[in-house]
């Protein structure tokens, strides 16, 4: 019985939710911290048995973690490998945590290393993008980091500080670069400065005709994509070699987990072919195996030019060919760039992990369990109008925000932590090595709640 529970049995236990130490806990913790989207109610004890999606509050609480620290955490709770290289780590390195400006190694040859360093990461990284030829990776600190340093080596890459093209409900971050580029909701971006001549197109996820402005008629009189008109030479209104880049959610995330429709993907990356303008994948939420595969792009049989990947990965990282990064010192870096030491080894493991574990063939096969399971709840209740994604990267939209709201709050009062995405639906995102049995006690639950019963 690993991490003290046993997941083949653990059953929700929930005596009050939030009880008394959490109330305590959050006091505590929000006397100094500025108000954020840090979520009140549920608190984690660190000190408590947790294991995979389940773990104990500091009132004692069983709860059903399918949020994972909104996907920061692919094997969830405890995962023995990632505990045994915290000891190791500790042994060999004791008060060492921070990369630097400067390459750090142990005495031993690097391929002998027993603990990984940001250089093996580095190389952990290749391996998993060698379906588009990638070999280099640039280390930061977050997800926004890695979208600002994608978005700058393209500016450079191009030779221009043009345009941007971004999608409707996008989302790439809260720093100003990659908040300028985000099209989800306002309260991102109100009163903060932003980068000029970023351009939204439509994200088509339309299931029959399109009716969302992705094809509209031309001024040719043909039916044609509205990214193709734009840069048309005859009939367009920007040229081609002053955009700088396309950054796109291969599915989007904050937007409201949309699943673009296959051809609208394939026509992007071929006008950023035709023109050569690099694409930068934001694979932040959808990458690192969540979908199935490594990346969600894959799904498209797309190849990108940049990826930019975090969460899960414990470091930020802008992913490319050498080619598209400045070969001059200095352009781009940080005192965090080497990656840091302990982020980097979690970050390998968790990489090795998902494929020793072959943590993606689970992604499929219980993803696709959990969606039939969704969708057998939506054909029972009508508050449940849409059910979508791939992978363990899935969503329920309801009729309302209300009954969102109620469904969301309802099911953490009952012990199953869950997590709002875009206007009305509810995102689960339960760790890479979800059972069967886990996601029945999470739709159970949902199911019960959907009908009004409290038993
Ligand atoms: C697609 C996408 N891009 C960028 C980010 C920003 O990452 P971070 O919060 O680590 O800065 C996120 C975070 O949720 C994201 O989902």
């Amino acid at each position: 019985m690993e991490g003290g529970l046993d997941r083949d049995r653990v059953k929700l236990h929930v005596k009050k939710l939030p009880g008394q130490q959490a109330r305590k806990w959050t006091r505590f913790h929000m006397k100094h911290t500025a108000v954020s989207t840090l979520e009140e109610g549920f608190v984690w004890a660190r000190d408590k048995p947790a294991l995979g999606p389940w773990c104990t509050d500091v009132d004692g609480n069983i709860i059903l973690d399918f949020v994972s620290h909104v996907a920061s955490a692919p094997l969830g709770y405890n995962h023995p490998r990632i505990i045994d290289l915290m000891k190791q780590f500790h042994a060999a390195d004791p008060d060492r945590y921070a990369g630097t400006d400067f390459i750090a190694g142990y005495s031993c040859k690097p391929e002998k290393c027993s603990v990984p360093t940001p250089a093996h990461l580095h190389k952990k990284i290749v391996d998993i993008t060698k379906q588009f030829k990638f070999d280099t990776a640039f280390f930061s600190n977050s997800g926004a980091e890695a979208v600002e340093n994608a978005i700058k080596i393209c500016y450079d890459y191009r030779q221009t500080d043009g345009y941007a093209f971004c999608f409707q409900g996008a989302f790439h971050g809260r720093t100003l670069g990659a908040l300028s580029l985000n099209r989800s909701k306002t309260v991102q971006k109100l009163h903060f400065p932003q980068i000029p001549d970023v351009v939204a197109f439509p994200f088509c996820s339309c299931v029959k005709k399109c009716v969302c402005g992705w094809k509209t008629q031309s001024k040719k009189n043909k039916i044609e994509n509205v990214l193709h008109q734009s840069l048309d030479n005859a009939t367009g209104i920007i040229n081609s070699e002053d955009v700088a880049y396309i950054i796109i959610e291969p599915i989007q995330g904050e937007g409201g987990y949309n699943v673009p429709r296959l051809s609208f993907i394939k026509e992007v990356y071929k006008e950023a072919k035709k023109h050569g303008i690099p694409v930068i994948s934001d694979e932040i939420q959808s990458g690192l195996g969540r979908t199935g595969k490594w990346w969600a792009c894959e799904h498209f049989g797309v190849k990108p030019d940049v990826i930019t990947s975090a969460k899960g990965l414990r470091v930020g990282a802008t992913i490319a060919k050498r080619r598209m990064f400045p070969a001059e010192k200095g352009r781009i870096s940080s005192t965090w760039a080497e990656g840091n030491a302990l982020a980097s080894a979690v970050g390998w493991m968790t990489i090795d992990i998902i494929q020793k574990e072959k943590l993606m063939r689970n992604a499929t096969r219980v993803g696709n369990y959990f969606m039939k399971r969704l969708r057998e709840l939506m054909r029972r209740s009508r508050k449940v109008v849409d059910v979508r994604g791939k992978g363990l990267m899935v969503a329920a939209e309801f009729d309302t925000k209300r009954t969102r709201d109620h469904v969301r709050f309802t099911c953490f009062k009952r012990g199953v932590l869950l997590n709002n995405v875009g206007y009305k639906s509810i995102r689960f995102l339960p760790p890479l090595n979800v059972t069967k049995r886990e996601v029945d006690v999470c739709v159970d639950v949902l199911g019960k709640v959907l009908r009004g019963r409290d038993e």
